[in-house]
C-alpha cells in the first residue's frame, strides 16, 4: 500500500455507501434501521405496502410511501458516531442495470445483505457481480438470524464458494430462530444480547472478558455456550482472520450477524463500516486520477432523478463530489457545455428532509436542481477540463416497441420517454418511419419499473411489445457516407434523444453489411456519456 498523507479530518469521516441484496432479504428494513441510529428519523412505522407493489419501487421510495417518511431523495447524510455516512440509494428493481452501475460508481463500500435462511440468491450474486467490476469493498450483513437460520459455518462456505472471496466473520450467532439470544462479537471480544421487547432498540452489549469470561453463564444457557465455544474455537482456526488490507481491494468481506427488524446487529454493522470502511477514493478520470483532498472542488453527476417534486417539472442532478471543499453559491464549470454555473440552491439530504446544502466535502453527495442542463456523467470543475471516465453507457441488450393504450395521450408519451431517457433510465429511439418509439434496457424488469414510473408519474397507460430489433448502434463516419446510409436504410434508422443517429439491427448480419458497402462507417455499441 502506498502510504500519503492522511485527508483532512473533515474528508476522513465521509463513508459513502449502497446497500445491495436481493429482493425481501430486508434491504429496506436494515435502511430504515441505519436512518434510525443515524438520527435522521426517530421512528420505525408500521404500514406498508406488501409483495409485488414494493418491488419495484427504490428503497427509499418504499421508505417513503409506505411508513410515511420523507425520504424523497437518492442520497441521505447522517452522523453516526464521528463519522458522517452518505447511504446511496438503490434502483428499485435488483436486476442488472445502467442504474445500478452508476449508482455504485458514487460509493466507496458496499453493503450486502443475505437472508440467513437463503443464503446467496440470484440477485445478490449479479449485484456482487458489478460490485467486483469494481473493486469495491464489501461488507457483508446476514439478516434474520430471528428466524431459522442455516448453519454458521454453511452460510460463510456459501458466500465463499459462490461468490469467490474470503469471509472472515466479526460477529458469531448465538442460536437462531426462537433461540436467538445474539451475538458474540469477535473483534472487539463483546457480547451483543438481543433485547426482543422492543424492536427500534439497540442491543444490550456487556464487556466480558473473552469466551472462557465466567460471567457468559450469566446470559447463555449451558449447552449453547458450549456449542458457541466450539464454533468460534474452529471459525478461529478454519475461517481467516480479518485483513483491512484484503477487504479494501475487494478479496475479503468480514460478516455480522443479526436481525435489522430487531435492530439487533445494525450498530455493529454501523460501526464496521465506519472503523474499517475506506474514507473517499480517488476518482479516476481521463485526464488524471482526481484525489479526494486537492483543494479545488470537482464532482461527477451518476444521476438525474425527475419529478422529485410532482408540482415542478424540475430535475436534480445528483453530484458525487470527488475532490475539495464545496460552499454554497460557488460558481462552477459544466464540462461539457463550457459554460460556468452558479450552484447557489445545491441540496444536501440531510435527516428527514431536503435542505439547502452550505459545504459539502469530498465523498458527499449533492443535487443540484436544474431545467436539463445537467447530464449523466457530467463534470464539474473549478475550471479545469475534467472527464470522469467511471461512468459508462452500455448497450441496450433488449429492444421493445412502446405505445399508449390510450391514444389521446400518445403526445404525453414522447416527453415521458425523454425524460427517463435524459434520467438514464433507459435508451428511447424514434424511428424515422412511423409514429411509434423503440426503447432499449440492459436488465428486463427495466421494461416494468418504466411501465410502471409512466404510469404513476405520467398517468399513460402504456404497453411495451415485441419489437423486430435486437441491438442498436451509434453511427459516425464521414458525413457523406453517414447520409447515404441514413438514405438506403431509412426502415432502421432512428434517432436517440440527442438527435445522434442509430441503426437498429436484427443480426449481426446488418452489422457486417453496412460496414461492407459504407467504407468508412463507424457503428459503435456505445455511446461515450461525454
Ligand atoms: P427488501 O427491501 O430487501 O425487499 O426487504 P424488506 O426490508 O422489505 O424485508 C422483507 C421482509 O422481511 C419484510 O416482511 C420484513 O419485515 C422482513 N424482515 C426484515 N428484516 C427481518 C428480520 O431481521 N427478521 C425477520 N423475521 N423478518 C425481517 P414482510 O412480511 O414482507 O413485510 P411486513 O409485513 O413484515 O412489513
Amino acid at each position: 500500500m502506498t502510504h500519503h498523507a492522511p485527508l483532512p479530518p473533515e474528508i476522513a469521516r465521509r463513508r459513502t455507501f449502497a446497500i445491495i441484496a436481493h429482493p425481501d432479504a430486508g434491504k429496506t428494513t436494515l435502511t430504515e434501521k441505519f436512518l434510525l441510529f443515524g438520527g435522521a428519523i426517530q421512528m420505525a412505522g408500521q404500514v406498508r405496502a406488501k409483495g409485488e407493489a414494493r418491488r419495484t419501487r427504490s428503497d427509499f421510495m418504499k421508505l417513503e410511501q409506505d411508513r410515511g417518511i420523507s425520504v424523497s431523495a437518492s442520497a441521505m447524510s447522517f452522523d453516526f458516531k464521528q463519522f458522517r455516512f452518505n447511504l446511496v440509494d438503490t434502483p428499485g428493481h435488483s436486476d442488472f442495470s445502467e442504474d445500478t452501475y452508476r449508482t455504485l460508481t458514487a460509493v466507496d463500500t458496499a453493503v450486502m445483505v443475505i437472508d440467513g435462511a437463503k443464503g446467496v440468491e440470484s440477485q445478490t450474486r449479479k449485484l456482487f457481480e458489478v460490485c467486483r467490476l469494481r473493486d469495491l469493498p464489501i461488507v457483508t450483513f446476514c439478516n434474520k438470524m430471528d428466524r431459522e437460520a442455516r448453519d454458521t459455518f454453511e452460510i460463510i462456505d456459501e458466500i465463499q464458494e459462490h461468490l469467490a472471496i474470503d469471509v472472515s466473520p466479526a460477529s458469531w450467532p448465538i442460536g437462531s430462530g426462537r433461540e436467538f439470544l445474539g451475538c458474540y462479537d469477535l473483534l472487539n471480544d463483546r457480547l451483543e444480547i438481543m433485547d426482543r421487547a422492543d424492536r427500534n432498540r439497540v442491543a444490550e452489549s456487556v464487556e466480558i472478558n473473552g469466551l472462557d469470561d465466567p460471567r457468559m453463564e450469566q446470559h447463555i444457557p449451558a449447552d449453547m455456550l458450549a456449542k458457541l465455544r466450539e464454533e468460534v474455537a474452529m471459525a478461529r482456526e478454519l475461517l481467516p482472520a480479518f485483513d483491512r488490507e484484503r477487504f479494501l481491494e475487494g478479496s475479503m468481506t468480514p460478516i455480522w450477524f443479526g436481525s435489522a427488524i430487531n435492530s439487533f446487529g445494525v450498530k455493529e454493522l454501523m460501526d464496521g463500516i465506519g472503523t474499517y470502511g475506506p474514507e473517499p477514493q480517488p476518482q479516476p478520470a481521463a485526464e488524471r486520477t482526481v484525489a479526494p483532498d486537492e483543494p479545488h472542488v470537482t464532482g461527477f453527476v451518476f444521476k438525474v432523478q425527475a419529478n422529485m417534486d410532482p408540482k415542478h417539472r424540475d430535475r436534480v442532478a445528483f453530484v458525487r463530489l470527488a475532490s475539495g471543499h464545496f460552499e454554497r453559491g460557488m460558481k462552477l464549470l459544466h464540462v461539457r457545455s463550457k459554460k460556468p454555473m452558479s450552484v447557489t440552491s445545491p441540496v444536501l439530504f440531510l435527516a428527514s428532509d431536503r435542505e439547502l446544502a452550505e459545504e459539502a466535502w469530498a465523498g458527499d453527495i449533492i443535487g443540484i436542481p436544474n431545467h436539463g442542463q445537467l447530464r449523466i456523467g457530467d463534470a464539474l470543475t473549478e475550471g479545469e477540463v475534467l472527464r470522469f471516465t467511471g461512468i459508462p453507457s452500455f448497450a441496450p441488450e433488449l429492444l421493445q416497441g412502446v405505445r399508449s393504450t390510450d391514444p389521446m395521450k400518445a403526445k404525453h408519451l414522447e416527453k415521458a420517454l425523454m425524460q427517463f431517457a435524459e434520467e438514464g433510465a433507459a435508451k428511447v429511439f424514434k424511428p424515422s418511419i412511423g409514429s411509434g418509439f423503440v426503447v432499449g434496457v440492459v436488465g428486463a424488469l427495466q421494461f416494468d419499473v418504466l411501465a410502471s414510473r409512466i404510469e404513476i408519474e405520467y398517468g399513460i397507460p402504456v404497453r411495451f411489445e415485441a419489437s423486430q430489433f435486437t441491438s442498436a448502434r451509434w453511427v459516425q463516419g464521414p458525413k457523406d457516407v453517414v447520409e447515404k446510409m441514413v438514405e438506403d436504410n431509412k426502415q432502421f434508422i432512428a434517432h436517440d434523444n440527442d438527435g445522434d443517429t442509430v441503426f437498429l439491427t436484427r443480426l449481426q448480419w446488418d452489422i457486417d453489411r453496412v460496414i461492407r458497402d459504407y467504407p468508412g462507417i463507424k457503428l459503435t455499441a456505445t455511446k461515450e456519456l461525454m
